[in-house]
């Protein structure tokens, strides 16, 4: 695992979308695969303004993102369907018909889940996964004890994540209990991943991730099993690491050579 450690938030944002800029610079028909939240939003705010300001172009560009949760309409405020449109698909000029979010509304998961995995695989896989990691150290959905295979499915969320995720909801019992997200075998196929975090309250979560065991009690921590996993983060997100200077002189001394 690659670990990238910045000063501040803005700074983290902007190395991930250069990041993700090198691989649509690379490979401009790219499937992306996206993730909601308060973390990544820095990293599509640079997106956005590469887009604008320098013709970074999203014509050819597929996306699929992580998770939706279960009994919200796209048109709900609080769907990530409403996110992502808010938050990056208006901004850019990634083709609606290219786009792919797990439906929160199917009278079907498990037909809608398989048929997730398929549209996956017949769009030749997923080129980079943006990750962001949950207090409990969950990616995606997949909370403590999913299985490291786990594939697309309906997820019960758990009581912390309910707990995180009520600053966003008027009243805490309006989030939803369940949810639809990738699994950890699902992600683990992606052929890069992308990890933002910021803020001391990831820290606990992020040194488990990279310096803790592979364990299904914290399903990032299966980024250890991954090829090429890159991990952005804040110096507050970082301050529980306890190889910070290893971290530092490896990205210092980084030898430049093209990544895609
Ligand atoms: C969202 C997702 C979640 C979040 C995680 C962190 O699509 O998959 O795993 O990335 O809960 O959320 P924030 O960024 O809001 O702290």
């Amino acid at each position: 695992m690659e670990v990238k450690i910045s000063p501040t938030y803005e700074a983290l944002s902007k190395q991930a979308a250069e990041f993700v800029a090198e691989l649509l610079n690379a490979k401009p028909n790219a499937v992306l695969g996206l993730a909601t939240g308060s973390s990544p939003i820095g990293l599509y705010r640079e997106l956005v303004r590469m887009h604008k300001d320098e013709g970074l172009d999203f014509s050819q560009v597929t996306t699929f993102n992580l998770d939706e949760y279960v009994g919200l309409p796209a048109e709900h405020p609080q769907s990530y369907h409403y996110f992502m449109y808010e938050n990056l698909f208006k901004h850019i000029n990634v083709p609606k018909e290219h786009i792919h979010i797990p439906s929160g509304t199917t009278k079907n998961y498990r037909a809608f889940c398989q048929w997730y995995e398929n549209r996956i695989k017949e769009c030749g896989g997923i080129d980079m996964q943006v990750l962001g990691i949950g207090s409990d150290g969950h990616i995606a959905f997949n909370e403590p004890t999913s299985s490291l295979a786990s594939r697309t499915r309906l997820k019960t969320l758990a009581r912390q994540t309910i707990e995180d995720n009520a600053r966003f909801f008027d009243r805490a019992e309006e989030v939803p209990i369940y949810a639809i997200t990738m699994g950890v075998g699902t992600i683990l196929e992606a052929r890069h991943l992308l990890l933002v975090a910021n803020g001391e309250n990831k820290a606990d979560a992020v040194a488990k991730m990279i310096e803790g065991p592979v364990t299904s009690m914290i399903t990032a921590s299966a980024l250890q099993l991954h090829p090429h996993a890159k991990v952005f983060i804040d110096d507050a997100a970082a301050s529980k690491l306890t190889m910070r200077e290893y971290y530092d002189w490896i990205q210092a001394k980084k030898p430049g050579a093209p990544r895609f």
